[in-house]
């Protein structure tokens, strides 16, 4: 065997011939490790032993063999288009702590027939004491306590569960593999080879991937093409909310959201999101709007809050956005400034989505401005008024998607009155719509004139 050394860079996972401190590939810094490879070409990853798939007819193509079986789960369920398929691979990717072993133990106790817990980072004693904290017992589910993946593939064989979980790919090595645990070529390595055992064995695998703070799955953006379904679980250490997401999904659309709380005894389900981030709002207070936003296919109702003080013109006045893009806080109130006469460059302002979410999606705009409009001016909006729209350069008021989703979902929690932009589509019942196609208007008609 002929070995020669490459530079892989751990976002991309090509290969260069020389270590750069950039990766020429995909422009990544600091991404370049060193590897050595085999100088032979790689074999083709192993069925195991299965002999390689005839081609059949379409007509003859099992189309029960794609259906999602229910985890008991609602949330992972609406987030997995129902379940997951038997043969399937999902990589569920997270910050460490986030809650991804204590989501799949839920899954595993949950699941009706026989599962495999690998952990190849806790002892099975650590994993016991979780799962009775965790309350009810499910009997056949079965605990590997291992790193090698020949003792796992051996172990999945033995025990012939439903459903696999390893926790995590980047402590599984293959011995037979000459590089470090966690390199990308181990990684790939290991995944490939439970990958085929999945589809062999038709089971359900699950694999966790620690997701470095950059974001992206230390080493493995090389897994995301080979597994059948890439989740994200998300969330802020000092708040309880947590959010799942699909990033990939063969099975179906990938824009539903699944929202848990991280309770003493484990994740528990929020079906109604916008209740909780409510809860402790408090009406008739400057500086507080809410807006209907959408995370996907989700409407969530989200309070806004800003603050505002007037600092001595020599001191720089800072700005902080908690929640929210500070890019757009900055352009929001250069907004405000030029098309709504509001001057707030000598203040300090602070602004924040409450609860711990993250809003990415320009419909929040208009209830960023009018919670800096309403602690400004010291004039708090209406308690039963919703307000959503994009807010562009000029001041004008651009419409948003799903309008009539997101005035349904404000609707419901008892608001009665929406300030929207001017072109939205039709209202729903329940809810009055008023219409604005400017800033200044729309801060007008919430009683925040200047
Ligand atoms: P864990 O599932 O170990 O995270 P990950 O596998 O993503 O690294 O969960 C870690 C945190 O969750 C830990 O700080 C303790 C907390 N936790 C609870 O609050 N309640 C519980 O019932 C459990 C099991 C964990
Ligand atoms: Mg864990």
């Amino acid at each position: 065997m002929k070995l020669r050394v490459v530079y892989r860079c751990t976002e991309c996972a090509a290969d260069q011939p020389k270590w750069a401190g950039r990766c020429p590939s995909c422009g990544a810094w600091n991404s370049l490790i060193e590897d050595v490879e085999d100088a032979a070409p790689a074999p083709a990853p192993s069925l195991g032993g299965v002999a390689a798939a005839a081609p059949i007819p379409l007509h003859e193509v099992d189309l029960m063999a794609g259906t999602p079986y229910p985890t008991g789960l609602d949330e992972l369920d609406r987030v997995l288009g129902g379940g997951l398929v038997p043969g399937s691979v999902t990589l569920l990717g997270g910050e460490p702590g986030i809650g991804k072993s204590t989501l799949l133990l839920q899954l595993l106790q949950l699941w009706p027939g026989r599962t495999l817990y690998v952990s190849a980072e806790e002892s099975a004693q650590q994993i016991r004491l979780r799962a009775d904290r965790l309350g009810v017992g499910q009997p056949d589910l079965w605990l590997l306590a291992e790193t090698s993946i020949a003792g796992i593939v051996a172990a999945i064989e033995r025990v012939d569960p439903q459903v696999v979980v390893v926790d995590s790919i980047q402590t599984v090595a293959d011995a037979d593999v000459g590089s470090a645990p966690g390199s990308v070529v181990q990684v790939r390595a290991c995944a490939h080879r439970l990958v085929a055992e999945a589809k062999a064995r038709r089971v359900s695998m699950v694999l966790v991937g620690h997701v470095t703070k950059e974001g992206s799955l230390a080493g493995p953006r090389v897994l995301e093409h080979l597994v059948d379904t890439v989740l994200s679980f998300e969330g802020d250490r000092d708040h309880a909310l947590r959010l799942l997401r699909a990033v990939k999904h063969r099975f179906g659309p990938t824009n539903d959201l699944g929202v848990f709380e991280m309770s003493e005894r484990g994740l528990v389900a929020v079906p109604d999101a916008s209740s909780m981030f409510l809860a402790d709002r408090r009406t008739g207070i400057a500086g507080s709007t809410v807006t209907p936003t959408l995370d996907g296919q989700r409407p969530l109702l989200v309070e806004i809050q800003a603050l505002t003080n007037r600092m001595r013109p020599d001191v720089p006045a800072r700005r902080s956005a908690q929640g929210l893009d500070s890019g757009r806080l900055a352009l929001l109130l250069a907004v405000l400034e030029r098309r709504a006469g509001l001057r707030l460059s000598a203040h300090e302002v602070f602004a924040s989505a409450v609860g711990g979410v993250r809003l990415a999606e320009p419909g929040v705009d208009l209830a960023i401005c009018a919670a800096l409009a309403s602690a400004a001016l010291d004039v708090a909006v209406p308690g039963d008024v919703v307000l959503f729209g994009e807010v562009g350069l000029a001041g004008e008021l651009r419409q948003v998607g799903h309008a009539r989703r997101r005035l349904a979902e404000a609707a419901r929690l008892g608001f009665r009155r929406a300030i929207i932009p001017a072109n939205s589509a039709n209202g729903v019942a329940g809810i009055e719509t008023i219409r604005a196609a400017t800033l200044p208007e729309a801060l007008a008609l919430a009683g925040l004139a200047g």
